[in-house]
């Protein structure tokens, strides 16, 4: 039978944290072997928000770098940069003519974001979810990797590409989405009432992957917890939960034997051992940054190929697409 395609992107905004390491990267690479893969560098996604464009260049191969470095296989997986097909904005146009305002409207990382950053909220930044919603379904995706927080923008995908296929006939395959069980919602370590973002202000929010080992204990040390002091899984208290989750992801142990672990320790030897998983998990990973850092013409190279191999089935979508709305 043959494997099921998943497609997920990441923008190459900012540096990437242990958020979009746990909530999405991890799986991408942990279920290579179960699926056909296409990961994009989403570059026309960064620019709905403020960038500098030669900046923004050197982000998007270093990010493809440490997509690599955090074992994305070439082998199994396509990697490519979303401004390289041109049919991804292309779709997005007839899916923009198929999305109800209202259903826009209501996209809570649109009015998030937009609150954050008053002086620049432009249209594309509203529209953010049809380019994703084009990204998906163009190469009929059967599955989306994705944190908790891109929930609602693949509920909208999935609900253009329901109706496209009723009012035009069939074109999309309808996505699922793939949302880790532990892991999809880190939280800030200054604050855990927030996900972790790449944007929060305050040395102590984000552990990101190319931090040493001294930043990372150091803020893990910092990280805020609570006046309790049982060291278990409570969802009510929101900073040693995140603590423990990130434990639990890296170390593979049950909550059982975990919180038998911790049972008669202080948040002081806690907090050390979460940061010595999590320096121990990302040492390899910055080494591998680090050796292909030395090799941008093997990056490039691997992303032109990943654009080759993909083209024709984001080609021949939105042929179909153009078809069955009547542009010729
Ligand atoms: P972005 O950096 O916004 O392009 O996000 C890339 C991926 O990381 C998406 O799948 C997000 O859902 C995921 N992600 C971002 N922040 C977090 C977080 N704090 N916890 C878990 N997943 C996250
Ligand atoms: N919107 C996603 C994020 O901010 C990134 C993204 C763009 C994406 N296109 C996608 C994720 C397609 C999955 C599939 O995290």
């Amino acid at each position: 039978m043959a494997k099921k395609r998943v497609f997920s992107g990441i923008q190459p905004t900012g540096q990437i944290h242990l958020g979009n390491y746990l909530g999405a990267v991890k799986n991408w690479v942990d279920s290579q072997d179960e699926y056909e893969n296409i990961f994009c560098v989403v570059n026309s996604h960064a620019i709905t928000t403020t960038q500098d464009p030669k900046e923004l260049k050197e982000k998007t191969y270093e990010l493809a770098g440490m997509l690599l470095a955090c074992g994305i296989d070439v082998e199994k997986s396509n990697l490519f940069i979303q401004s390289e097909i041109d049919e991804h904005p292309a779709l997005a146009w007839i899916l923009d003519c198929n999305i109800p305002m209202g259903e826009m409207n209501r996209m809570t990382q649109f009015k998030d974001k937009s609150s954050k950053n008053a002086k620049n909220v432009n249209v594309g930044l509203f529209n953010y979810p049809a380019l994703m919603a084009a990204d998906i379904l163009l190469y009929q995706s059967d599955g989306v990797p994705v944190g908790e927080d891109q929930k609602q923008h693949l509920e909208l995908s999935r609900n253009v590409a329901m109706k496209f296929n009723r009012d035009f006939g069939e074109c999309f395959k309808i996505p699922e989405p793939l949302i880790p069980k532990v892991g999809a919602r880190v939280m800030g370590l200054d604050d855990p009432s927030v996900k972790m973002s790449k944007s929060a202000k305050g040395n102590n929010h984000a552990i990101f992957l190319l931090d040493s080992p001294e930043e990372i204990l150091k803020k893990f040390k910092k990280a805020t917890t609570d006046s309790h002091n049982a060291i278990i899984f409570d969802e009510t208290r929101a900073g040693v939960y995140n603590l423990l989750s990130i434990y639990e992801v890296f170390t593979h142990k049950s909550r059982e034997m975990i919180e038998n672990e911790f049972a008669h320790k202080g948040y002081g030897e806690f907090k050390i051992a979460v940061a010595e998983v999590v320096i121990e998990a990302l040492r390899p990973i910055q080494e591998e940054y680090l050796r292909l850092s030395t090799e941008k013409g093997y990056i490039q190279k691997v992303l032109r190929a990943g654009a080759d191999k993909v083209r024709p089935l984001a080609k021949a979508t939105y042929q179909k697409a153009k078809d069955l709305v009547g542009l010729v």
